[in-house]
């Protein structure tokens, strides 16, 4: 039992008082303690479509020379394998459709445990307890968690079907401008492909309208604001077109913190994230790093710049995308067979999840009926209530939730939908 103000903890530091426990663990511990349950909260991928024979065969390739075996069983560098940062350079440019290297330049990027640990970092170098970090409304929730440790407020801009919503960006500016806040505000952390937990994509539009809003704001603030991109789902995408990072963008390689990650695009496992940070962020990041780890697995780094380099990333991808969207349309057909009428939902072109709306705008919160009553038909989703900042400029709404078709079978998938729409009619 975790008591802030017995004598026990005041030893510990003000974050260790202040730290509270990640929603993420109390989700696990309902899980486990349905053992028939359908999970579509969780936001694992697709097991069987995990690379096993693909990162044997690395392996195998990886450690069949002595010397190469002990250069990926050594100590690496704070930065990461420079092959592995060359080669997400290229990618990032391709991805990109750019011509211009300079902007991924590989001595700006940093390896780090998935792109999770990059997050801590970047805020930790940025905020100090107190400061303001704009987020999307509804957002990433364990990033919430990290923002909630270090005592730095979060504030929320909307999301919408076609991403942030930039005419509200500017008003919440504004407003802070108007009470002082601004000065607090180091950046805004933005999901800008197959959104956790919306499945929406911000387009290149918006992130351009974002990135010259926050520009017009600096000078009130007395300091750059940032734009923390997150990427983790971009590779995830099975529908429509590609959409260029916030990097390839006027002023890009200045005021753009871009966080990626091989996690979710090649195996979860390994959590290879990778990030690339302007000066001066990179520097305090890299130094913090140092402290941390400096280094994250130098074997893990190999093994994805082998499959990179080799083709097999590229081939595994291509075959994820596919199994991705035949789960997609399988959880969209039980979604339209099973749901009620005045449920609706946004269907994602990419990454994991759909969210959906109750009828009526009836509650689906951790302690609503609508979560007991799915609990008791074994089926457990992300309650959307948890994926919203306490911003007190509005209430937190409770009608919604994240549906995940990445770790389910098609079959549980199916069954779920169908046990929800049924929990939904009572
Ligand atoms: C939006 C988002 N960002 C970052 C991460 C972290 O992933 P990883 O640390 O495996 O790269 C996740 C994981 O679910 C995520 O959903």
């Amino acid at each position: 039992v975790f008591r802030p103000k017995s004598a026990d903890h005041l030893a510990l530091s003000e974050l260790g008082r202040r730290i509270e426990a990640p929603p993420i663990s109390w989700l696990m511990s309902t899980a486990l303690a349905h053992p028939h349950l359908i999970s579509l909260a969780a936001g694992f991928t697709d097991n069987p479509s995990l690379p096993v024979a693909e990162a044997r065969a690395l392996f195998e390739e990886l450690l069949g020379s002595s010397a190469d075996g002990q250069a990926a069983l050594q100590y690496g560098t704070t930065s990461g394998d420079p092959q592995l940062r060359e080669l997400t350079s290229r990618r990032l440019g391709e991805l990109d459709e750019s011509a211009d290297s300079g902007l991924y330049d590989p001595d700006r990027m940093l390896l780090t445990n998935g792109s999770q640990q990059l997050l801590y970092m970047v805020t930790e170098a940025l905020c100090d307890p107190g400061d303001i970090v704009l987020v999307e409304d509804p957002t990433y929730f364990v990033y919430l968690g990290i923002l909630q440790s270090f005592g730095v407020r979060a504030r929320g801009v909307r999301m919408e079907k076609e991403g942030l919503d930039t005419g509200q960006l500017e008003r919440v500016l504004e407003e802070m401008c108007r009470s002082g806040q601004i000065k607090r505000l180091k950046f805004l952390y933005l999901v800008s492909y197959h959104q956790n937990p919306t499945g929406a994509t911000t387009s290149l539009e918006r992130k351009a309208a974002a990135l010259e809003i926050l520009g017009r704001y600096e000078k009130a603030a007395g300091h750059r604001i940032y734009l923390l991109e997150d990427a983790a789902y971009r590779e995830l995408r099975f529908q429509g077109s590609p959409i260029r990072s916030a990097l390839a963008l006027k002023h890009g390689n200045s005021r753009v913190i871009y966080a990626g990650t091989y996690s979710k695009p090649f195996a979860t496992g390994t959590r290879v994230g990778f990030g690339l940070l302007p000066e001066p962020v990179f520097t305090a990041v890299w130094r913090i790093k140092g402290n941390h780890d400096f280094g994250s697995s130098h074997l893990l780094q190999k093994l994805l710049a082998r499959a990179l380099s080799s083709g097999v990333y590229e081939e595994h991808l291509a075959a994820l995308r596919a199994r991705y969207q035949a789960k997609a349309r399988v959880m969209l057909e039980a979604l339209e067979e099973h749901f009620p009428p005045g449920a609706d939902w946004w269907t994602p072109q990419g990454g994991l999840y759909y969210w959906a709306r109750l009828p009526g705008k009836r509650a689906a919160g951790p302690r609503s009926a609508f979560f007991k009553r799915a609990l008791a038909k074994d089926v457990l989703y992300v309650p959307g209530e948890l994926c919203y900042a306490d911003d007190p400029a509005r209430k937190k709404p409770a009608h919604e939730m994240r549906l995940s078709f990445g770790a389910a079978s098609e079959a549980n998938i199916r069954e779920g939908i169908r046990r929800l729409g049924e929990a939904m009619k009572v």
